[in-house]
């Protein structure tokens, strides 16, 4: 925990500094806002409105840190009539004694569902609700080998100055073998040379507006 410390966001929502590598897990401009915008609009409800027919989905998050991005994409399925499997990657779990100070803005239901979350067991799938499974693992990327295709990737590491291995050509060449056709990978970074990476793995990129403080991210297509 010496290394972490909360911060309260624009939108009133929280998020950590890591004060080694000198990065936070969310925008400091909301990190609320950021999650919604970036991984939910742009990526899970973007995916279901395309695919109004879908009724499984598997999603593949790098970096599940806070678990906001998780807490959010199980509170819109909950409007949903879809089965989601929910696979996430963390090299590095946080203490719940952090997780029980971060303010998400979460009414009770909503709260006991993100502490289930953060308590279910690491390594093997958990039912969070019926139509809601999660398989949390403590595995950096490069580690995490499986014969599963998913179709929306939130791809939520550290920046690519901080963690400049995530953002290579082989991991999103990695990362596209795990896509499964007409699947996405959203992420909050919209730099040129990431754009151009994504681009010469195979898939298509598209540029979108981003959250509140940041002109541009990136949405990445398996055609
Ligand atoms: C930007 S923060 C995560 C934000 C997270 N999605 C949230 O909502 O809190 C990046 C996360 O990636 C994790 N991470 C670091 N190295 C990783 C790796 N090699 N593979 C997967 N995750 C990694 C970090 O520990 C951290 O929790």
């Amino acid at each position: 925990m010496n290394n972490l410390h909360f911060k309260q966001t624009a939108d009133g929502s929280s998020t950590l500094y890591n004060s080694l590598l000198n990065e936070h897990y969310h925008s400091i401009h909301g990190a609320l806002n950021e999650s919604i915008h970036v991984f939910i609009r742009k990526g899970f409800l973007y995916f279901v409105d395309l695919f109004k027919s879908v009724k499984d989905i598997n999603i593949l998050e790098i970096g599940f840190g806070t678990g906001l991005n998780c807490i959010l994409t199980y509170i819109e399925n909950l409007k949903l009539n879809i089965s989601l499997n929910y696979t996430s990657l963390e090299p590095f779990p946080l203490e719940m004694k952090i997780i029980d100070n971060l303010d998400f803005n979460l009414d009770s239901k909503q709260l006991d569902a993100f502490k289930l979350i953060h308590q279910s067991f690491w390594e093997k799938p958990v039912k969070i609700n019926k139509q809601f499974s999660l398989e949390k693992f403590t595995l950096e990327l490069k580690d995490f080998n499986i014969n599963k295709l998913y179709d929306i990737i939130y791809f939520d590491a550290f920046a690519p100055n901080k963690q400049p291995e995530l953002w290579k050509v082989d991991v999103f060449n990695k990362l596209f073998n795990l896509t499964s056709n007409n699947g996405v990978l959203v992420t909050y970074c919209a730099k040129g040379q990431v754009r151009r990476d994504l681009e010469k793995v195979g898939y298509f990129v598209e540029r979108l507006e981003g959250p509140p403080g940041k002109r541009e991210m990136l949405r990445a297509t398996k055609v």
